[in-house]
């Protein structure tokens, strides 16, 4: 019987500084699937118009988190790498999914609310329509797994729910065409020409939040600078935040059940558990019952030693934009194939004439 291909699909907006929110939510685990996945690696420029539609310097945060990619590790020749804008069909097929998805189902997604504030009215149509465009890009490539942060979720579910709708809408158009493959869904054997895309979110870190307050999520708009850690951030400046990074005033507990009521203190420890590449019951074991005296100091460390070799490289890679953009086109080149095929079925099952 077949299935869908594994393919794992995740992007990254280029707006503001990457932190290590992104790093532990994103960018690790990107490098981690490498080795074992086929792996399409996009930095999703047009997103960064839903909010904002004017920047100064776009061009230039996009060749920033290309730098972070590689920076991190991820090898062009591995997977594909590349800018969305360079693949149009990702906002033609963004177009027929507007039509397939319903306006109470944007409504409904958190970042949305968040984004929009209290003057929903006056968001921009592209702010509304953002996850529509983030289902095209999963779904252009057919991806079956999509690494992402836990604020991501809501996104991911509403991308089965467009795939689950496109593949019942044009369900007879899809058998006619011979183009539906067989995938299991719970106990069910169905057919589709969309896969129903699994997001990739365990880990030990799947929510960093805010060094200033355990119940807010560490964000790259956060006003205040000391609530987060840059990728850029020098030595002495990571060391700084986390030392006065808010805790309580008791010891490190000695089971994760100690954790439950502490917000901060499960941070820390969920941070330097996925850093270190261990579970969070490991860094209770080494570190239950001491003070966070102790802890902030190893975990200052230990922060320093996985993101300074990366901030350097991410530096050296972005003093050479020309490199950059000779990885971003050929990866632009080898998506554009992929997408093309796609769109090309798709244009048939809708009936789209096109020749
Ligand atoms: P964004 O910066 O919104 O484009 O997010 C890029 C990636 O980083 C997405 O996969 C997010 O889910 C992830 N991410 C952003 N903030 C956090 C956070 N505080 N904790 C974990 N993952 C995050
Ligand atoms: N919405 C994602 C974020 O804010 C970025 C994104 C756009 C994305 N398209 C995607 C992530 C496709 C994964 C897959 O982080």
């Amino acid at each position: 019987m077949s299935e869908f291909k594994q393919l794992v699909f995740s992007g990254v907006q280029p707006t503001g500084n990457l932190h290590l929110g992104n790093y532990l939510g994103a960018l690790q685990k990107f490098v981690a699937l490498q080795d074992s996945y086929e792996c399409i690696y996009c930095v999703v420029d047009m997103h960064s118009l839903t909010a904002t539609l004017v920047h100064d310097d776009l061009m230039d945060q996009t060749r920033g988190i290309a730098a972070a990619y590689l920076a991190s590790g991820l090898d062009p020749r591995k997977n594909i790498i590349f800018n969305q804008s360079r693949v149009p069909q990702h906002a033609e097929l963004a177009w027929i999914f507007n039509c397939v998805a319903r306006i109470g189902w944007m409504n409904r997604m958190t970042q949305f609310k968040d984004k929009a504030g209290k003057d929903r009215e006056n968001a921009s149509l592209g702010l509304l329509a953002y996850p529509s465009l983030m289902a095209a890009d999963i779904l252009l490539y057919r991806a079956t797994h999509v690494p992402v942060g836990e604020d991501q979720k809501q996104h991911l579910e509403l991308t089965r729910d467009i795939a689950q709708k496109f593949n019942n809408d044009f369900s007879e158009r899809i058998a006619g065409l011979g183009y539906g493959v067989e995938m299991t869904v719970g106990e069910e054997r169905v057919n589709g020409f969309f896969p129903l895309t699994e997001p990739l979110i365990e880990g030990p870190a799947p929510r960093v939040m805010s060094l200033r307050d355990g119940s807010k999520k560490m964000s790259k708009s956060d006003p205040s600078d000391l609530s987060r850690i840059n990728l850029l951030d020098d030595a002495d400046t990571i060391a700084r935040k986390i030392k006065k990074a808010k805790t309580d005033p008791e010891p490190l507990p000695s089971d994760l059940e100690g954790l439950a009521a502490r917000p901060e203190a499960e941070n820390l420890v969920g941070i330097y558990a996925a850093l270190a590449g261990v579970t969070r019951e490991k860094v209770i074991s080494e570190f239950g019952g001491r003070q966070f005296s102790d802890f902030k100091p190893a975990l200052a460390d230990l922060a320093v030693e996985k993101l300074a070799p990366i901030s350097q490289k991410m530096k050296r890679i972005k003093a050479d934009p020309g490199y950059i953009d000779g990885i971003l086109r050929e990866g632009g080149e080898r998506a554009s194939a992929k997408a093309e095929a796609t769109m090309k079925q798709v244009h048939e099952i809708v009936g789209l004439l096109v020749n």
